[in-house]
């Protein structure tokens, strides 16, 4: 079966209560590619009230979690938390993460497995800094980011279908300059050989395995032809009209 193109929109701590309630209204009002995986991440505080307004068939995720259920952890919120509010998804490992608030390879790990736990959807953030890639280290800071998650969630094949890998270069995120076509296929293709061999032939063949960093209406639908890509992650267009064009880039 092919992979469901699948995209979505990390709001990061963009917005106020009438910001959301406008872009989730312009979805709602939109014709949308029923081909494609649609899934927003508003700012913790207003999941809830996304929730209850977005309409049918438009999925909603956490931006974060922490790896314990309940405790003294004050500001986290747990993956038993988000599962219990009814939302299925959640983002781990992104850079700003990474970056901003020590979310090192294994804090991610422990993290995935604790919402895998819960039964939550990953969506499982890598990549690489400018510097990594300048000294050729991309394929390998990649493949060791999802070794470290692999370590931690052996029976990953089990549950390959709940985990979508976005692959986010951090010096395109945020930056306007997006990863040319050919630089994200070649991280999407070793990603899915990374799978088969780590986990599984038909992992390999079944994760979507998605885009982020500067994705635009502009450039989406030539990064979609990639054989290896399956989507995006948008961070700023997300927030736009132009996500619409971002969805339906695959029609
Ligand atoms: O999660 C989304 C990514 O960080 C991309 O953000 O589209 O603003 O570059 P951006």
């Amino acid at each position: 079966m092919p992979r469901k193109f699948f995209v979505g929109g990390n709001f990061k701590m963009n917005g106020l209560l009438a910001d959301i309630d406008r872009i989730v209204d312009h979805l709602n009002a939109s014709h949308l590619d029923p081909n494609t995986e649609v899934l927003i991440s508003p700012p913790a505080i207003y999941l809830l009230h996304v929730r209850d307004r977005v309409k049918k068939g438009i999925e909603v995720a956490a931006q974060n979690c922490y790896s314990e259920k309940q405790g003294a952890f004050t500001g986290e919120i747990s993956p038993l938390q988000i599962a219990d509010s009814r939302i299925p998804w959640v983002i781990i490992g992104h850079s700003e993460r990474r970056t901003l608030f020590g979310d090192h390879d294994h804090v991610v790990a422990e993290k995935v497995k604790a919402a895998l736990e819960e039964g939550l959807n990953i969506i499982l953030c890598v990549g690489e800094t400018l510097e990594q890639r300048e000294k050729g280290e991309t394929l390998k800071v990649v493949e060791h980011q999802l070794d470290c998650v692999k370590k931690e969630v052996p029976a990953w094949a089990e549950v390959a279908d709940r985990i979508v890998i976005a692959y986010e270069p951090v010096w395109a995120i945020g930056t306007g300059r997006v990863a040319t076509a050919s630089q994200a296929q070649e991280v999407h293709s070793d990603t899915r050989t990374w799978l088969a061999s780590r986990v599984g032939k038909e992992a390999a063949e079944n994760t979507r395995i998605i885009y982020g960093g500067s994705v635009s209406a502009k450039n989406c639908q030539e990064l979609a032809t990639q054989p290896d890509l399956d989507g995006f992650l948008v961070g700023g267009a997300s927030l736009k009209p132009e996500f619409v064009d971002i969805i339906n880039s695959h029609l």
